[in-house]
């Protein structure tokens, strides 16, 4: 896409709504990021849940945590920078540790990751022994290096039922477990984290949408309460919501996730009306053009994991890429 079709899109994500000054600005920060982007030989990553100057302007490859997951084991690059939080980064480190993985922010965590550690995962291990530990991708590489199998919010189901036995134990997303378990005969054992953003949403979000807007098409997260899953119309991850919309059509949608996710796909889909209903993520919030320049420049901050830590969880991450289906 040229910085013009880019612009284009940025400016329909936003509803037309940007000033002219700031479109410039925009335009500004882009072209000083594809030079040295070029100069570097890095590549950009952007998660579904980036600001539409971030996801059109300047990630060359976008997606769900899963398929950045296998993007960034792929690309032949000398740096990669990571467009997304932290434990993304650190997985694109882990399957692909001779590129330098840059995040623009360092501090861009997760509810969901900093709510387990490798001792809780031990503890569990104890108290369950002989059952299968699956981890949700959102979670660190100790801990990762800790569980049997890493799943994503796309194949969680399929994974889960692919391991061995009628138990299983889940960590970190207690939400997600819950919506697994929905379609799964297996006893899940549930670590109680939970995702800051879509734990907002709550049923009563879902019956409101319906009095006011009877045609819409209600899709959560799958990181939504089960109370809350039970009402909507779609549950799936970031880019299965994209291909919800692609494949049916709809007049209206409203989407309960990450505010962002909505921008980039009213963008994408100019027929669709957007119901306002989102919650934003202040982690993802922190990847801004700014910082994602001075991350190039200064070649700052580097995610690092080490070699034993690495080890164990590229293990993880490879039973998923095994096992998974989709
Ligand atoms: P996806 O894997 O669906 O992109 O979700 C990642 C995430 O952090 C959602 O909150
Ligand atoms: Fe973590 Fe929730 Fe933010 Fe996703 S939206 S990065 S799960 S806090």
């Amino acid at each position: 896409m040229s910085i013009e079709e880019r612009l284009v899109k940025i400016q329909a994500a936003y509803v037309g709504n940007l000033s002219a000054q700031r479109l410039q600005e925009i335009r500004e920060w882009i072209e000083k990021i594809e030079v040295i982007k070029n100069q570097k030989n890095a590549v950009l990553l952007g998660h579904n849940y980036m600001t539409p100057e971030v996801f059109f302007g300047v990630s060359d490859i976008t997606g769900d945590s899963l398929e950045l997951a296998r993007k960034s084991a792929q690309a032949k690059a000398d740096i990669i920078v990571f467009n997304g939080v932290h434990f993304m980064a650190e997985t694109a480190k882990i399957l692909n540790p001779s590129a330098k993985v840059l995040i623009a922010d360092s501090t861009a965590g997760c509810s969901l990751a900093e709510s387990i550690t490798p001792e809780d995962v031990r503890d569990l291990r104890q108290k369950h022994p002989g059952v299968p530990i699956v981890s949700y991708i959102n979670c660190t590489a100790a801990v990762k290096a800790e569980v049997d199998v890493i799943c994503t919010s796309a194949n969680a189901f399929h994974i889960v039922e692919a391991l061995p036995g009628n138990e299983v134990v889940m960590v970190p997303d207690g939400y997600l477990a819950g919506n697994v378990a929905k379609t799964s005969k297996k006893v899940i054992h549930a670590w109680p984290g939970k995702c800051m953003v879509h734990e907002l949403f709550t049923p009563r979000d879902v019956e409101e949408a319906r009095l006011r807007f009877p045609q819409v098409k209600i899709i959560a997260h799958p990181e939504c309460k089960s109370n809350v899953t039970d009402k909507v119309d779609f549950t799936g991850s970031t880019s299965r919501m994209s291909s919800y919309i692609e494949e049916t059509h709809p007049e209206q949608v409203l989407l309960f996730t990450e505010c962002s996710m909505g921008d980039n796909l009213r963008a994408e889909h100019p027929g669709v009306e957007f119901v306002p209903s989102c919650q934003s993520c202040p982690y993802m919030k922190k990847i801004t053009l700014e910082k994602i320049y001075d991350a190039l420049l200064y070649e700052k901050d580097e995610v690092t994991v080490p070699d034993n830590v690495r080890e164990g969880a590229l293990h993880s991450l490879q039973a998923m890429f095994d096992l998974s289906k989709v």
